[in-house]
């Protein structure tokens, strides 16, 4: 018997809208979407630009209301942003002026953590993401795949319920994406927490997730949920691409983003 995951985000005939003020004009970005995503599972959102997914993420983070359905964390509304739902963006958005290890430490600090004691987790978080050499360094001097890291264990020495990451990968070359793909698997293996991660390439999606949410051209809605059931151990960019599932995963989601009439 398998055990029975509990949903930490509930989404429930969810239509989300942005309103341009001036212009009055609405847009409807994200159209009727229902979809749990599972305690402790690594959901991937894909889609093609423009569908919604970055609309989707800013709901959950609690920065924008829908204006039909619900969404709930654990059960209750979200209504507004929160410590326990960390996003990680495509711009690492980390402070130029302050070391790697101050970046890592900088939500503890909010919170009122003393110093010693956030300089402590601090440090575990950066040795979790085999950043320890870095810890004094400032973010210019890393390289856009460093500064990803350093983003990401910031973001999970919040201790958040759930991470979110918006197309976190999309800036870096092609090559490191590879290497923060595994990196973020392994820093996830030995901190499993809920993950939303929103990507347009259906081949990251594939290789992350659990569970691969399709959504259809804007106004997003969601075309199909797609289980990945590929051993986390075969998880490498070496040996994946000759593996018969994933490729038959890949192509299958593949032709669920690119054709209409599924
Ligand atoms: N702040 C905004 N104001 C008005 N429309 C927006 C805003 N942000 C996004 N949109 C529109 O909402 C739709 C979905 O955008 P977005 O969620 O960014 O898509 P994705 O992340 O999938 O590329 C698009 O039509 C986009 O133009
Ligand atoms: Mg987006």
């Amino acid at each position: 018997m398998t055990a029975v995951r509990e949903p930490k985000i509930s989404l429930s005939d969810v239509t989300l809208v942005h309103t341009n003020e001036e212009r009055r004009q609405e847009n409807v970005a994200v159209e009727d979407l229902t979809l749990d995503i599972n305690e402790g599972e690594f959901l991937c959102v894909v889609g093609p630009s423009g569908c919604g997914k970055s609309t989707l993420l800013s709901a959950i983070a609690g920065f924008m209301k829908p204006r039909l359905g619900t969404v709930t964390m654990n059960g209750r509304k979200i209504d507004k942003p929160g410590a326990d739902r960390g996003v990680v963006f495509q711009e690492y958005a980390l402070l130029p002026w302050k070391t790697v290890l101050d970046n890592v430490a900088i939500g503890l600090r909010y919170r009122g953590v003393p110093k010693a004691e956030r300089e402590k987790t601090a440090r575990e978080y950066l040795a979790m993401a085999r950043l320890s050499e870095a810890a004094d360094k400032y973010p210019h001097e890393l390289s856009g795949g460093m500064r990803q890291r350093v983003a990401v264990a910031r973001t999970l020495a919040n201790t958040p319920e759930i991470m979110m990451m918006d197309e976190p990968f999309a800036a870096v070359d092609a090559q490191t994406r590879l290497t923060l793909q595994e990196e973020l698997l392994r820093v996830w293996a030995s901190n499993p927490i809920t993950v939303l991660f929103i990507t347009h390439s259906v081949e990251e999606a594939v290789f992350l997730a659990d569970r691969v949410a399709v959504l259809t051209p804007g106004p997003g809605r969601l075309r199909s949920v797609v289980d990945i059931d590929i051993p986390r151990e075969d998880r490498h960019w070496d040996t994946i691409s000759n593996t018969p599932r994933f490729v038959e995963l890949r192509d299958h989601v593949m032709k669920l983003v690119r054709d209409p009439s599924r």
